[in-house]
């Protein structure tokens, strides 16, 4: 599922970059590119960042 349309991220990528040592929007923004332009996937890339940090 895509959740970032803008740079076109989806849910998969988030959660392997957690798994690769993400740990906050910034770093995430920094690896993948989410959240750097319209912003609107922000909140849900945040709960995908949050949930899967606590099961990681
Ligand atoms: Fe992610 Fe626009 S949908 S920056």
């Amino acid at each position: 599922m895509y959740v970032c349309l803008c740079n076109q991220i989806t849910d998969h990528e988030i959660r392997r970059a957690v798994e690769d040592g993400c740990s906050s929007m910034r770093q995430l923004r920094n690896e993948l590119g989410v959240a750097t332009q319209c912003g609107r996937c922000g909140n849900m890339a945040r709960e995908i960042l949050n949930e899967h940090r606590q099961s990681v």
